[in-house]
């Protein structure tokens, strides 16, 4: 066994999101599991064939190939960039220029430095770290510092509403932004319960962050200005304190591995030396594909008209089923209004989650146990019994699968009450 530095051993754990990665893998091969755990975007006909069509005019046309065959600059596409830079112009009069882009190899990786380059060992000595106002949050931040403990999460208030569902606010009286807050991070639409964050706690987070001279960075992989999986109102926002991190996977090109940062020009720069340092530069065929979605105006109005509602009705149809299967006390759904999941909550299960989603999995149904999802938070709240309440699944599989994976999680909790 070799001896790997303090890196690699950190690097080298077997964490939450190589876990759910592979499962999601596994899954994918495994004939008859249903896959309701991972985050893989749902296949769109009418998405998958606009790619289909496109991806072969560009072909035709030589501007494929030629993405296969140079290496672009480390900011990542400069027409793209231009482009986008144009359309936020237009869209959202916000002021961008293409000296505010930067393109990631996926915004997974975009975070990894991201966090990295503001949060850990300052000079003086300061452990910094990153602000989640709101717990639960996505998975995949939790192993990306390069040291341990570069979160600081907090638990949120939670209101119940009509028809068994609840929705997760930001607890403001009980954010820690103290001195070695280095930025604070969203995720909206939120991975993995589906909140999405009101435009009166975006506001109030952004003037906080403003207050206190630190980035507030908004992940809108999800969100807007696309794919715009929202379902309710969000006004999209920013400036140059906003750190926008968004991604072309859940347009449905989650392979071509394109994330893009919004930024100041001097995040924008150190993202680009990273990428030359990491990376060379980005990978070129998503920018000429999402390019093409500029150029033909196809961009926002399929966000907008194809994607959106998909998955709203996927969702609506989701929770109807969840309802009627159903039947123990203390069940809830996170209010649906946006992302590709479902955040469910049973309220005083007699198991945690860890353990149901190790009776669903033997039983060939995937989901996400919530555990998970609450890191970087006080000791106090670790001991909070909602955390292994919950569990996240996604809703994009066929309805058949849908009401098959639905019934065993119906059957399984009963048996967890019953025992
Ligand atoms: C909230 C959120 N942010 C970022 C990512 C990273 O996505 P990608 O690296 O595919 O852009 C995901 C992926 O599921 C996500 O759910």
């Amino acid at each position: 066994m070799n001896a790997f530095s303090r890196f690699g051993e950190k690097f080298n754990r077997y964490a939450g999101i190589t876990q759910l990665m592979d499962d999601l893998n596994d899954g994918l091969r495994t004939p008859g599991v249903i896959m309701l755990g991972g985050g893989n975007p749902a296949a769109i006909p009418a998405m998958q064939d606009y790619f289909h069509r496109a991806t072969a005019s560009l072909l035709e046309s030589g501007e494929l190939l030629a993405a296969m065959s140079n290496y672009d600059g480390p900011r990542g596409n400069d027409a793209f960039i231009h482009a986008l830079a144009s359309l936020l112009q237009q869209t959202y009069d916000w002021p961008v220029t293409a000296n505010n882009i930067s393109l990631t190899n996926g915004s997974q990786s975009a975070f990894f430095a991201l966090f990295n380059l503001l949060a850990g060992p300052q000079r003086n000595g300061i452990q910094k770290k990153i602000l989640l106002p709101l717990a639960p949050e996505y998975i995949g931040y939790r192993d990306a510092g390069l040291e341990d403990e570069l979160f600081v999460a907090c638990r949120p208030q939670i209101t119940r509403l009509e028809g068994g569902m609840f929705k997760y606010h930001v607890d403001f009286s009980a954010l820690p932004l103290d001195e070695d807050i280095a930025a604070i991070c969203v995720s909206r639409p939120t991975n993995p319960t589906g909140n999405v964050l009101t435009d009166d706690e975006i506001h109030r987070l952004d003037a906080l962050a403003q207050q206190r001279g630190i980035p507030l960075i908004i992940d809108s992989a999800y969100g807007t200005p696309f794919p715009n999986i929202i379902f309710t109102k969000a006004t999209p926002l920013w400036h140059d304190n906003i750190v926008l991190s968004m991604s072309l996977s859940k347009l449905g090109l989650p392979g071509l591995r394109c994330g893009i940062v919004i930024a100041s020009e001097a995040i924008t720069q150190a993202l680009t030396n990273i990428n030359g340092i990491v990376s060379l530069s980005p990978g070129g065929m998503g920018p000429v594909v999402a390019g093409e979605m500029i150029a033909s105006g196809t961009l926002l109005p399929m966000s907008r008209e194809v994607i959106r509602p998909y998955y709203q009705h996927k969702a609506q149809q989701a929770v109807v089923m969840l309802q009627a299967a159903i039947d123990v006390p203390g069940f809830h759904i996170h209010q649906p209004q946006g992302a590709i999941f479902l955040w469910l909550w049973f309220e005083g299960l007699p198991i945690t989650t860890l353990t149901l989603y190790r009776r669903l999995k033997a039983r060939g149904v995937l989901v996400v146990p919530g555990e998970y999802f609450f890191f970087g938070m006080s000791d106090e709240d670790d001991n909070w019994r909602h955390r292994s309440e919950c569990i996240r699944m996604n809703y994009v599989q066929d309805e058949d699968s849908m009401r098959r994976g639905i019934e065993i999680i119906a059957e399984e909790v009963k048996k967890a009450w019953q025992n």
